[in-house]
């Protein structure tokens, strides 16, 4: 095994392992001492399959300890009330919520589509509390549910509007309203770039997750942007491109930032 993500918090977390072939004989054992060297950790889940369909989640199997698996996620000074069964959320991004949260300035109006937990909602509005509004906008019933409590639980209701519904359905409240777009659904995004262009003021930005291949990294993405703002005729400047994490053997998601004018 090569490792594990841990969700949860000092007093209670979740493992979730990938058990190689080779090894799956002796998974029991294995997370029995998951539990044995990681006091917090009080269940373990072994994936058992990709992320699929539109709610990207996956199918886990409990390998030894509690049934209940929802926890109280910690990082970066918030808290984030999540059962990793019903919901996406990765431990891993905290990181690439940071690298958001330093970019966003006092005043600003924020959408994230595909928002989740309102995870990155939260991140942006504990680190930067003059932002203006952040609407997160999620599909996935369960997930909404997580938003409206993370909220509560880190007191942001006066900043995060949590949203429940499909993006292509419920943004025209913000048409031309928006400073800083999230488009972190790195397979689909692109099929959603005329509705992001059509939120953002002008000037805003967009952060935009697609994937790439190892030796290739950002040719799709930018493709991807170009023939689409091509055909809304509008101009647009990318101001960084980057890795984000890996996202499968030789492909990495990556990340588009760029200005509309
Ligand atoms: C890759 S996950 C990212 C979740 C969250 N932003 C995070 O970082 O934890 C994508 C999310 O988009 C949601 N989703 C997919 N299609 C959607 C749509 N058309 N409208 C709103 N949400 C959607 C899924 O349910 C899922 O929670």
């Amino acid at each position: 095994m090569t490792g594990y993500d841990i969700i949860g918090s000092k007093e209670k977390a979740v493992a979730i392992v990938e058990i190689p072939e080779d090894l799956k004989r002796l998974k029991k054992e294995i997370a029995n001492d998951v539990i044995k060297t990681n006091k917090n950790v009080k269940s373990v889940l072994e994936k058992i399959s990709k992320r699929k369909g539109e709610l990207r989640k996956r199918e886990y199997k409990l390998l030894a300890g509690d049934k209940n698996t929802e926890v109280m996620h910690k990082e970066f000074g918030y808290t984030l009330k999540v059962d990793p069964r019903k919901v996406y959320f990765s431990p891993r991004e905290a990181t690439e919520r940071q690298k958001i949260v330093e970019q966003v300035k006092a005043g600003e109006t924020i959408l994230v589509m595909f928002g989740g937990i309102a995870a990155m909602s939260v991140a942006i509005a504990k680190k930067q509390p003059n932002v203006s509004k952040i609407y997160s906008v999620e599909l996935n019933k369960a997930a909404h549910e997580y938003a409206l409590e993370n909220v509560r639980i880190n007191k942001l209701s006066h900043k995060i509007v949590p949203i429940k519904g499909d993006v292509k359905k419920v943004c025209k409240e913000f048409y031309g309203k928006c400073d800083r777009i999230l488009m972190p659904l790195p397979l689909e995004a692109g099929k959603f770039l005329d509705i992001a262009v059509k939120c953002l003021n002008k000037n805003g930005i967009i952060h935009f997750y697609g994937i790439g291949g190892e030796g290739d990294l950002f040719s799709e993405a930018l493709e991807t942007i170009d023939k689409e703002l091509k055909m809304l005729k509008k101009t647009y400047m990318v101001t960084n491109k980057r890795k984000v994490l890996p996202y499968s053997p030789y492909q990495w998601k990556v990340c588009i930032d760029f200005r509309v004018k």
